[in-house]
């Protein structure tokens, strides 16, 4: 009889995070050079926007003073968000020690600040009301429990905080990956283990393997399964859509098909909410 593997619980998450930053294993230059965080970012821009940066993601003027970046990674948006609008005082937190010093590196190059915490988004250590926004970019849906982590950043933002956060998108191929994965297995996809994902069984392995193999955690969700987790917490404003992860495939297309597929076949979906008053 086959032994049923136990769930992954955080310490796995850590670990895999730990080893496999995001972004390693898919760039020429050695990681936390100026070139990595460099070709980073063209290659964030290019794929997760198509190349057209969206300003919806900033935080709103009245909500520029105190910022956190949850699940900083190696430090993107960190500087992303500094460099588009004049933020007051910038934090970022991550569950690894590997991106809270990537990250500390990429600040140093561009010359900004920000205080660097390292801490679970399920159990964050910051005081209530704490943040007037929290930006959260495809972090939530890599933990194991989702839902207390969405609590969580609830409970850090002040009155009227607003958050940016991302999931992976259940879109047309992911729910249907029983004819697409057959489609699936003649497209052998690039780096990081991603050969492997044509054997994957459903939208959540699809999505965990996709950012390595040994993944522990990657959850799709549909739009009213992300509305139902934020709204106890939250009144929605916007929900909207990006990422057609072309990087991965082993041929270039051009850019107007990016453009189409980010808009038409998008990987994640994006939620801009505001913290409900009590
Ligand atoms: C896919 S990367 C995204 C990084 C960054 N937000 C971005 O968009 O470039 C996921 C990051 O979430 C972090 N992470 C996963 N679970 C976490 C948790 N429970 N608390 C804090 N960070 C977590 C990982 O360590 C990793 O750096």
């Amino acid at each position: 009889m086959a032994l049923k593997s136990k769930p992954a619980n955080i310490d796995d998450v850590y670990n895999f995070w730990e080893n496999n930053p995001l972004f390693v294993g898919e760039s020429s230059s050695d990681i936390g050079s100026f070139d990595y965080f460099k070709e980073h970012r063209k290659v964030y821009i290019a794929d997760c926007y198509a190349g057209n940066f969206d300003d919806r993601m900033l935080p709103n003027i009245e909500n520029r003073e105190k910022v956190l970046d949850l699940g900083c990674g190696p430090g993107f948006w960190t500087i992303e968000l500094q460099k588009r609008c004049s933020i007051e005082a910038m934090f970022s937190a991550d569950l690894t020690q590997q991106a809270i010093d990537l990250t500390k590196k990429r600040l140093e190059y561009y010359n900004l600040k920000a205080e660097t915490f390292k801490e679970n988004a399920e159990d964050l250590s910051f005081s209530d009301c704490s943040f007037s926004h929290v930006n959260c970019q495809g972090v939530i849906h890599h933990t194991p429990d989702t839902q207390q982590a969405i609590s969580e950043i609830a409970r850090v933002l002040q009155p009227n905080g607003r958050a940016c956060l991302s999931v992976y998108y259940q879109n047309i191929i992911l729910r249907n990956w029983g004819v697409f994965g057959l489609l699936g297995r003649l497209v052998s996809l690039k780096g990081r283990g991603r050969e492997n994902l044509a054997d994957t069984s459903d939208a959540s392995d699809i999505v965990r393997c996709y950012d390595g193999s040994d993944n522990p955690i990657g959850k799709a969700y549909t739009k009213q399964q992300f509305i139902d987790m934020l709204s106890p917490h939250f009144e929605i404003e916007e929900i909207y859509y990006h990422f057609f992860p072309a990087r991965a495939l082993p041929v270039r297309i051009p850019k107007f098909l990016h453009r189409f597929l980010d808009q038409r076949l998008p990987f994640m979906i994006y939620a801009n909410v505001r913290k409900k008053q009590c």
